[in-house]
């Protein structure tokens, strides 16, 4: 008999078969002539009861002993179920005993903290929370392809390992070979990183955009979809060490049609996730956070306000508020900030443009008045910056002022000027953080809990 996930079979929706199943024991309930197993495989988020008697010839030394957590193999009759809340259910012909779970098994049937989970890595993906998390996930991950296969973007691998800084933020982490202990050393005394493995000093990316900007200059439509990482000491629920980003760079594109797609992905990607997660979502409303559904919704069917910098800043001034940070043109938006705006005062995402040139990164285009940069920021309900982007310096001149600005050393971006001395073109792009977008769409409080292996500062198990 052909094993079947749960999640096919329920969608099948034929009784009277023989099936066979294979999971986790979510619950187990033995009474005197009868056993009631809850099987689990991450399929979906119902699982199957299956219903073992006690003529089995294994029901006394085995199933007997079942508890939660453990790994079974079930093969049976898919009937319907005359129990409450499942249509169907397997009349257990054979039980077999893949793997016992110890007694201690942590994941027993009662809510458990979410800082708790985070501990158990190794365990927490077969709750209900987290299977739906990671369904969710790949979803929207299916999505985000289909929306750039669907307009031509060609999917680039950019590199992990870099010599750049891309942010100019200086929070990379260090890739070395040299042993710290016996580090070569240069005159003034320093590690010699003409030793190392990459002749230079190497680090993780912070972002792709760089990369993505020399494959627009060739390809015209691309995005990236990887793993980036930050060494900023930010422990929020918003921030983690590592992150995956989506970015897509357009060439022949400026600030407005950055914005245009901006909003057509989101919408878009939201648009297929609700429709393929609809358990998953159902459940996300019912249990974390009951607005989640409408907050979706509304995404899709909405447009998106759009703004300037300074309109922003007239609206907080304007508001009343008083800020735990002040606002006056030329601040950073802060989170509670960028709340505002979107929750209180529009009541659903906006899009700001212009930021002032000293709060963005050197890559911005100058904007004619020269105090402001292209800069585009997306921010949503609970979450704030979802995106961050900005339509890019192709310009010579005013490239190398603004690495000059920044206090850039300008040697290390080489071959990013060069692209404006071969060929340039106005270009444009932006990234998502990939775990912002699922704490916006399943509501999750805390980023870490939207990956499956958080690493933040202290903590990188798993
Ligand atoms: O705004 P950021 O820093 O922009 C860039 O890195 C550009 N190079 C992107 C581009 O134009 N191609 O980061 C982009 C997004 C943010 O809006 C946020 O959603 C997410 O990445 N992000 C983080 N997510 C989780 N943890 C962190 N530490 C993050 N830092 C940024
Ligand atoms: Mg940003």
């Amino acid at each position: 008999m052909a094993k079947e996930r749960i999640k096919d079979l329920l969608e099948r929706g034929v009784a009277d078969t023989d099936v066979t199943v294979e999971g986790w024991l979510r619950t187990v309930r033995h009474s005197k002539n009868v056993s009631f197993l809850d099987i689990s495989d991450g399929s979906c988020m119902a699982g199957i009861q299956a219903v073992a008697a006690p003529e089995l010839d294994n029901y006394e030394t085995e199933i007997g002993k079942l508890t939660t957590g453990c790994c079974v193999r079930v093969a049976g009759r898919l009937v319907e179920s005359p129990g409450k809340g499942q249509s169907y259910e397997i009349q257990a012909g054979r039980v077999e005993v893949v793997g016992y779970a110890d007694e201690d098994y942590p994941l027993q049937k009662k809510r458990h903290s979410f800082e708790f989970l985070r501990t158990l890595g190794h365990l927490r993906m077969r709750t209900n929370t987290f299977g739906a998390v990671m369904r969710v996930r790949n979803a929207a991950a299916q999505a985000i392809h289909r929306f750039f296969q669907e307009r031509g973007f060609i999917h680039l691998h950019a590199p992990i390992i870099t010599l750049s800084d891309c942010e100019g933020a200086g929070e990379m982490f260090r890739v070395s070979a040299l042993d710290p202990e016996q580090a070569p050393r240069t005159e003034s005394g320093g590690v010699d990183y003409s030793q190392d493995f990459f002749g230079k000093e190497a680090r993780l990316t912070v972002s792709g955009q760089l990369e993505a900007e020399i494959a627009a200059l060739a390809l015209t439509n691309v995005y990236t979809f990887g793993p980036t990482f930050r060494s900023e000491n930010s422990n929020t629920s918003r921030h983690l060490a590592e992150f995956w980003m989506v970015e897509p760079e357009m060439a022949f594109c400026d600030i407005q049609g950055n914005m245009d797609l901006a909003e057509a992905f989101l919408k878009g990607v939201t648009r297929d996730v609700l429709e393929q997660c609809d358990d998953d979502m159902g459940f996300f409303n019912q249990r974390i956070d009951d607005t989640v559904l409408e907050t979706l919704t509304n995404i899709v069917e909405q447009p998106f306000e759009r703004m300037t910098y300074s309109e922003a800043v007239n609206i907080l001034q304007g508001s009343g508020r008083s800020f735990e940070y002040p606002v006056s043109w030329g601040v950073n938006l802060q989170s509670e900030h960028e709340r505002y705006i979107v929750e209180e005062h529009v009541g659903r995402p906006v899009m700001v443009i212009d930021y002032p040139k000293e709060i963005k990164a050197f890559y911005m285009y100058l904007n004619d008045d020269e105090r402001t940069v292209a800069a585009l920021d997306v921010l949503v309900p609970k979450i704030g910056e979802i995106i961050g982007g900005s339509q890019r310096e192709h310009r010579m001149a005013q490239l190398r002022q603004r690495i000059r600005e920044c206090g850039l050393p300008e040697e290390e971006y080489w071959w990013y000027l060069e692209l404006r001395r071969y060929g340039t073109a106005p270009h444009a792009g932006f990234g998502l953080g990939f775990e912002r977008l699922i704490q916006f769409m399943t509501g999750l409080g805390n980023i870490r809990d939207v990956i499956p292996f958080p690493r933040v500062p202290g903590f990188a198990e798993f």
